[in-house]
Formats: C-alpha cells, sequence, structure tokens
C-alpha cells in the first residue's frame, strides 16, 4: 500500500517528518534534507529533481547558479523567489549529483504529492525530465512536452527545461524557458488562450482529469 500523508494538514509538520525521513539510501550521504521553501500557499509551485551541492549544505532548493538563474527567469516576469514554493522530486542529494534512481523517487514521491495537495497552486512549473516525466506519468521527453501549459488535476502543469540545461545549451534554452514562463504568466493574470492548454492526455500516457483536489492520485497510484 502507498505511503500517504492525507492526514497531515500542515506543511511544516510534514517537513518535520521528511527531516527525520531515513527510508531511501539517500540519508546516509546528505547533510540536510531540502524539503522545499517558499510561500505555502502560492499560485505557482516550482518543482525541480533534487538537490545538489549547495542546496544540501544549506538545507534550501535552488540556491545555486541554476537557482540564481531561476530566480532571474522569475523576475523577468515579475515573480519573486518568494512568491512561489520550490520543492524538488528527491529531497536528499544524490550523492556525486547523480540522476535520482526510480526506488529513490518511489519512496519520496508521497512528500512531493502531499506538498502539492497542501500548497494548491495555481499552476505547477515542473523544471527538466525527472519532475515532469514523473507529474504528467510519460516517458515523452521535456523537449517534446515544453511549450504547453496542460490541464492537470484541476489546475494547470507548465512543463520547462531545467535551468542547468540552460547554463550549458545557452540562449536558445533559456529563451524557451522564457517562453514557457510566458504562460506561467498567463495563468496568474486569467489570460491563457485554449490554444495554449492541452488537456494532459496529450502526454504519451494518458492523465485524466481529476474528480476532485482531495486525495489527488497524482502519480498514478491507488489513493
Ligand atoms: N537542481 C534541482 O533540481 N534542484 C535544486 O534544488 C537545485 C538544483
Amino acid at each position: 500500500m502507498t505511503r500517504s500523508y492525507d492526514a497531515i494538514e500542515v506543511l511544516d509538520e510534514l517537513a518535520v517528518i521528511a527531516r527525520a525521513c531515513t527510508l531511501c539510501g539517500l540519508h546516509e550521504t546528505r547533510t540536510n534534507v531540502v524539503f522545499g521553501a517558499g510561500d505555502s500557499d502560492a499560485d505557482v509551485m516550482i518543482v525541480g529533481e533534487g538537490p545538489g551541492q549547495q542546496e544540501d549544505e544549506q538545507g534550501i532548493p535552488f540556491v545555486g547558479r541554476s537557482g540564481q538563474l531561476l530566480d532571474s527567469l522569475l523576475n523577468e516576469i515579475g515573480i519573486e523567489r518568494s512568491d512561489v514554493y520550490i520543492a524538488n522530486v528527491v529531497k536528499c542529494r544524490p550523492p556525486r549529483n547523480r540522476d535520482p534512481r526510480t526506488d529513490e523517487i518511489d519512496e519520496c514521491k508521497p512528500y512531493l504529492r502531499r506538498q502539492i495537495e497542501l500548497i494548491d497552486p495555481l499552476a505547477v512549473v515542473t523544471l527538466g525530465n525527472f519532475s515532469t516525466k514523473l507529474l504528467l506519468r510519460t516517458t515523452t521527453g521535456i523537449t517534446r512536452l515544453r511549450g504547453t501549459a496542460y490541464e492537470w488535476w484541476g489546475r494547470y502543469l507548465v512543463p520547462t527545461f531545467h535551468p542547468a540545461a540552460a547554463l550549458r545549451g545557452g540562449e536558445r534554452v533559456t529563451n524557451d524557458i522564457r517562453t514557457d514562463l510566458a504562460l506561467v504568466r498567463a495563468i496568474i493574470d486569467g489570460r491563457l488562450s485554449d490554444t495554449e492548454t492541452i488537456e494532459s492526455g496529450a502526454a504519451e500516457t494518458p492523465v485524466p482529469e481529476a474528480p476532485t483536489r482531495t486525495q489527488l492520485d497524482l502519480f498514478g497510484e491507488p489513493s
């Protein structure tokens, strides 16, 4: 049976549990659990992959170079970091920044699921392949999925490149992130057109509309 935090109604309580978590091997090498940071009532929630070295040291997501780029791209659309909530798929740093493994993601995803439910954002922005594939339940890559706002469990999901990809890939990737964040701005402003929205069934594996906003079966498991 899937672990569930449905009984937890306050984000800080969930953070206390996560900070003591030993469910996967990542706890052995972490310095800090990077649970998430920002406005717990945010309209926009951003989901990255997993903490890097600086995040592990400080216990705060996106404080390194990727985070600085993310902050400045958010600023361009009139959003401050303090306006959003930022979390990751895995809350502990994978050693030497390797990709998170499936077993680690599986153990960690109940935290993310409850974070999304409690924050209840209007838009979830997924950065890169890991968060996008997990939340849209697809194997399709970010390059194909980005550029669209997906209707997702009674809210929107906007997939975009990870800022680390922009740091490697230069202005073209950065501009694609800008284009995607413009969709986020349009969502917040209530002016997203139908042509910019796709039902999440457009992803390779269909993601049905959620019947309610409670008990979200976000990751395709029985709730
Ligand atoms: N990359 C991520 O995906 N998350 C962080 O918190 C930092 C870098």
